[in-house]
């Protein structure tokens, strides 16, 4: 018999603080339009000062495990490319907080915005080998630009953990995909910088050749047809990005650019911001809790893209019943429950603790979730459950 292996179950997580695009349209003084429209974004989420990677993927998982337990999960990959540790995964301090048991691998994994593609097929193809296996996918990431840079209004920050296994209640990961690598420099952060250099222009045009490229490597190893799909969800650096996308895969496709085809997956990042690793799968959950038709049955077309630059087409297969495994009510509580921050607040979340001369950094409680970084001693990182 043969093995279908997909995604068993999701949780999404965003912090309770948000900077409005409004807000810094007035104090750049730029026309909101530009935001709103030009490049498609509303708000910026904001992780408070005890909030990091780590906090935010394991708020993610959390519903995930109380969901579905821990039986069966022998590895945890963790997509990130704003890890809190050159050397040690962030997913080793998600897996303590989660209460994972230790016979479980534990791996950080970072390519730009691509990592959590590398992650989910990794895990399918342990899952194929091991089928009793299941596998913890967390991608999370803060996105944070410079100020006053292009970059500025697609900050975001989030997470999504996915369970992978045999038993994949939400979609099914079809085996077919199409890659694409190439060594150009459009956005990238040197180990001693907080924030990374960017050519934004530049990286927009690399996202839509990685889209071509992909889409037909993907069709070169025998994928679906373009008119098959009743969804596509894009990387999301910003939604106006994924509309342009759409656009030029319909043409290459020789189809009509059939915008209620995309948009669904764009509703949740609106609201968020760029999440890095963690959004292609903020658009495909967007995408299954937003879309009204039944999608049961139907294929999902996905593209990852990670700057510097890898790109990925595949497909999924949205499973009947799907809706009944999604918490859909809590993801749309999570995102209207959150509190608007004034400029100058957006200002101090900026300040992250930075105790580089070892000192202790006590943490003051912002956080909302369960989890949140108490202090930073010694050089070490400290994190608790509050058990809320
Ligand atoms: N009302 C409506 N739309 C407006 C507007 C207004 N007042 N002013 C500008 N716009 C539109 C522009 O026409 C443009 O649309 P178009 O791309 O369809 O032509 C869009 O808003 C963006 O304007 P632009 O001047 O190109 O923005 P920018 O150069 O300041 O920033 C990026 C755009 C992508 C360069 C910037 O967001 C960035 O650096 N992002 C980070 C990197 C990134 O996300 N890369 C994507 C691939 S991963």
């Amino acid at each position: 018999m043969t093995t279908r292996v997909g995604i068993e179950a999701f949780g999404f997580y965003v912090p309770h603080l948000y900077l409005s695009l409004d807000t810094l349209a007035e104090r750049q003084g730029s026309d909101p339009a530009k935001f709103s429209r030009g490049i498609g974004q509303e708000k910026i989420a904001l992780p408070a000062h005890d909030e990091d990677v780590v906090t935010l993927g394991a708020e993610a998982a959390r519903p995930v495990i109380e969901r579905c337990g821990t039986d069966g999960i022998d590895t945890l990959l963790f997509a990130t490319e704003s890890g809190v540790d050159q050397s040690k995964s962030a997913g080793i301090f998600a897996h303590a907080l989660l209460g994972l048991p230790a016979n479980c691998r534990n791996v950080e994994l970072k390519q730009a915005c691509y990592s959590a593609t590398a992650a989910l097929q990794l895990a399918c193809g342990h899952v194929m080998r091991k089928p009793r296996a299941r596998v913890l996918i967390i991608a999370a990431d803060v996105a944070r630009y410079d100020r006053g840079s292009s970059g500025e209004p697609t900050q975001g920050c989030g997470a999504v953990a996915m369970l992978v296994s045999a038993v994949p209640r939400i979609v099914e990961i079809e085996p077919v995909s199409g890659c694409y690598t190439e060594d150009i420099m459009d956005f990238w952060r040197p180990n001693y910088r907080r924030t990374p250099l960017v050519d934004g222009r530049f990286s927009a045009l690399r996202y839509l050749h990685g889209l071509v490229r992909s889409w037909t490597d993907y069709q070169a190893g025998g994928g679906r047809p373009y008119g098959e799909f009743a969804q596509f969800c894009y990387h999301l650096p910003f939604s106006r990005m994924a509309e342009k996308g759409h656009g030029h895969l319909a043409r290459q496709a020789g189809a009509e650019a059939d915008m209620t085809r995309c948009r669904p997956g764009m509703v949740y990042s609106r609201q968020v911001g760029n999440c890095y690793a963690a959004s292609l799968y903020l658009a495909l959950i967007s995408a299954l809790e937003n879309t009204r038709d039944d999608l049961a049955g139907r294929p999902v077309g996905l593209f990852s893209y990670g700057s510097g630059a890898v790109s990925e087409f595949f497909s999924a297969i949205v499973q009947p019943g799907y809706r009944d495994n999604l918490p859909a009510d809590r993801h749309r509580k999570l995102l209207r429950a959150r509190t608007e921050v004034t400029y100058e607040t957006y200002l101090d979340l900026r300040d992250i603790p930075d105790p580089q001369d070892g000192g202790t950094a006590l943490i003051r409680p912002a956080a909302r979730g369960r989890y949140r970084l108490e202090k930073i001693d010694d050089h070490k990182r400290h994190y608790v459950d509050t058990g809320r």
